[in-house]
């Protein structure tokens, strides 16, 4: 049988990458994207590390007459719910843009699911529902969720909630919530990385940026935090390692029957940002011009990952290092630079 997975936004850094992943695995993604935040050129990437171009659904998950043409032509196995807005500074400005992409988009999904009984579905969540942490900063997931920083935050925390209160009516699905930590780092290929839409908001691509000389300076956000060395503690997990968690979550809830987990997907280790800058001198030789500015509103000071739910229950864990992240972003960046 076709094990269809729709992975909406395909298109995408994580999608793109965990389309790779379940291809490699005897899964058939479905890559629905409107491309709104996603570069085309992914798909020639995606043709050639497969060696086949995967099937493209170009439309919008909140459109739900689209989306419910989809599961009336294929026979769907699973859902990887990616396509949601990210941009924790653009959700403070534009609050509504965020609730209404996020939270439609996951209620479409939710309610075609429910309609054409499929039962798979795997979240893309977010540490940022942890909110700052209160005392230890190794979070499990039984650590109770609070205020997150950012509408974007609250519209992972909401949907985590949707997904619970659902799945209480509807005790038949099967849904993993992953939240995710800090993803990092490129395809080994480098035919698939990171697009960035203007100025990057994220620390690597602005790093890598700064290096190849697109961004003049980096400005590490605060200094006198409580941590190793003033700046903030971050827990970065390669992307290939985060693409694989979600095909191990699918395999996961096929074998279940009204399951709903939350799992943490990180290394379990915290960086702070000057050891990522110095991490990065070491492994590629070049200086970052960078230097410290104003705290950004809304950062945690310290959160990282424990990983042991993920091992346990996926049998995942992070198999690669920030040095291979780092050693991959380095060269995405200066594939991009060259083929400009
Ligand atoms: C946050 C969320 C994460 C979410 C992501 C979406 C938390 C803890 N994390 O990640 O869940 O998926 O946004 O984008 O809420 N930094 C600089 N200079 C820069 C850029 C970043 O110093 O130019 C620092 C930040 O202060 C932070 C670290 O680098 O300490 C990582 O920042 P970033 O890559 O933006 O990710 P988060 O804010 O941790």
């Amino acid at each position: 049988m076709s094990k269809y997975v729709l992975v909406t936004g395909g298109a995408g850094y994580i999608g793109s990458h965990t389309v790779v992943s379940l291809s490699e695995n005897g899964y058939i993604p479905l890559i629905l994207d409107n491309f709104e935040n996603a570069n085309r050129s992914v798909l020639n990437g995606l043709h050639k590390i497969l060696g086949f171009e995967p099937i493209l659904l170009e439309g919008d998950v909140c459109d739900n007459d689209f989306l419910k043409s989809i599961f009336l032509s294929y026979e769907i196995h699973g859902v990887i719910h990616f396509a949601a807005y990210k941009a924790v500074g653009e959700s403070v400005k534009e609050p509504l843009k965020y609730y209404k992409n996020n939270l439609l988009g996951l209620i479409n999904i939710l309610n075609n699911m429910i309609e054409f009984r499929i039962k798979n579905l795997v979240f893309s969540s977010s540490c940022t529902v942890y909110g700052e942490p209160k005392g230890i900063k190794e979070m499990i997931e039984e650590t109770p969720k609070n205020s997150p920083n950012s509408p974007y935050g609250w519209t992972k925390w909401m949907s985590e909630q949707i997904i619970e209160d659902v799945i209480k009516a509807n005790p038949s699905l099967n849904i993993a919530v992953l939240r995710y930590f800090n993803p990092v780092g490129a395809h080994k290929s480098v035919f698939i990385g990171e697009f960035p839409i203007g100025k990057p908001n994220n620390l690597m691509p602005y790093i890598t940026q700064t290096a190849i000389g697109k961004q003049e300076k980096l400005i590490v956000f605060g200094n006198d935090y409580p941590t190793i060395d003033g700046t903030c503690v971050r827990d970065y997990i390669h992307v290939i390692d985060l693409a694989e968690a979600h095909v191990k979550a699918i395999s996961f809830l096929e074998s279940k029957s009204g399951v709903l987990e939350a799992i943490n997907i990180g290394t379990g280790k915290g960086l702070s940002v000057l050891e990522i800058i110095n991490a990065f001198t070491i492994e590629t030789g070049v200086q970052i011009n960078w230097e410290f500015g104003p705290k950004r509103k809304g950062d945690v000071t310290e959160i990282f990952a424990n990983a042991n739910k993920a091992k346990t229950i996926l049998g995942w864990e992070a198999k690669l290092s920030i040095n291979d992240a780092i050693n991959d972003a380095w060269n995405w960046e200066k594939k991009l630079a060259a083929t400009k």
